[in-house]
């Protein structure tokens, strides 16, 4: 080895380095100068087999040259890493379909819950909601609901700690008395929210389900606003051919009361196994608020009147989509959900 070759290697290197455009090209440089065997490497051995006076320099102008060679691949690699995936030797694709982003939606529960509100949204009705741990007094007393009513019983209610009269709300009609309590009429509010009650879990009973109520307040409210709008609501989820029927019924809250029924969705009120042969499916109670409800929250039931409503959204989602068993709801299962 000598100057000479030095001088060779160093315009090698020079032409080398024009031609790298990849990590790959950069890595083969790397070990073609550096490597265990690269020429670096040669050099360095061929150190003690020359003549003693020349050793010193040749070694000096084989550590210059190679910390040359470091500084280029360190330049180099800058370079490369600013450049595309493609340059940089890495390759793509471009024509390979893409990882597909799969669009969620809202649990069907949701979706009725969104779509009964809107209904009642453009009759001017607000949505309030009230929370699911309720005291016994919104719950049953204030609801004119008196102290030996089953609903009472503690295998009819989830009862908290007895001493502080907590419970689980078993309906959302408690938000009756929280909005009543804390506003003055008139008053238009849907209260959508989840329920409790300890029944045993079966196609058509669950622990916890979805209810929405409705109330309004003003002077002069009657029947006919109550039964106007809930036609409309009726209409608007299950369609503008159904009937509506009201039905007397007793709820300690209201008076008179009435449970709604609407026209058999599958045979329009002929009669099948849906609707037990009746051409009728029950979709809510409802009634004019009790006066006894009203005194319990300071309103006057001589200039005040009202009515109130509730229904439970699973069975509307059951009936408006045939679904058989409420515990498809809950169960997680994307099969059932993704129909919606
Ligand atoms: N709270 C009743 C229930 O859970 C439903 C209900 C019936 C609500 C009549 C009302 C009503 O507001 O007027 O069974």
């Amino acid at each position: 080895m000598s100057d000479m070759d030095i001088e060779l290697i160093k315009a090698q290197i020079d032409s080398d380095i024009q031609n790298i455009n990849s990590a790959k090209d950069l890595e083969e440089f790397r070990v073609k100068y550096l490597g265990r065997k690269g020429i670096i490497a040669q050099l360095t051995s061929s150190i003690p087999t020359l003549p003693l006076q020349e050793r010193s320099s040749f070694g000096q102008q084989v550590n210059a040259l190679k910390n040359k060679i470091l500084s280029l691949i360190d330049e180099k690699q800058k370079a490369i890493n600013t450049k595309t995936p493609e340059s940089k030797g890495i390759s793509c694709d471009i024509g390979m379909p893409g990882i597909a982003q799969e669009l969620g939606h809202l649990h069907p529960v949701t979706q009725i819950i969104d779509e009964v509100c809107a209904i009642f949204n453009r009759m001017g009705f607000s949505v309030v909601e009230g929370p699911e741990i309720e005291t016994e007094y919104n719950n049953f007393t204030g609801l004119n609901i008196p102290l030996e009513h089953p609903s009472r019983d503690v295998f009819d209610t989830f009862y908290l700690k007895r001493k502080d009269k907590l419970l689980l709300r078993s309906h959302t009609s408690p938000v009756q008395i929280r909005v009543m309590k804390s506003r003055k009429p008139p008053l238009a509010v849907v209260v959508p929210g989840r329920v409790y009650r300890p029944d045993a879990v079966d196609a058509s009973h669950s622990f916890m389900f979805h209810q929405i109520e409705g109330f309004m307040v003003d002077r002069d409210i009657k029947f006919s606003d109550l039964k106007g709008m809930l036609e409309i609501f009726a209409k608007g989820v299950f369609g503008k051919d159904i009937k509506m029927r009201f039905r007397p019924h007793f709820f300690p809250f209201t008076e008179p009361s009435a449970e709604v029924d609407i026209s058999c969705i599958i045979c329009k009120g002929k009669g099948c196994s849906v609707c037990g042969r009746k051409g009728w499916l029950e979709i809510l109670g409802s009634g004019m608020i009790h006066p006894n409800v009203f005194k319990h929250v300071g309103y006057n039931p001589k200039i005040y009147t009202g009515f109130a409503f509730g229904m439970g959204i699973e069975r509307i989602a059951m009936l408006k989509y045939g679904i058989n068993d409420i515990r498809l709801f809950f169960e997680n299962d994307l099969r059932f959900l993704k129909q919606f």
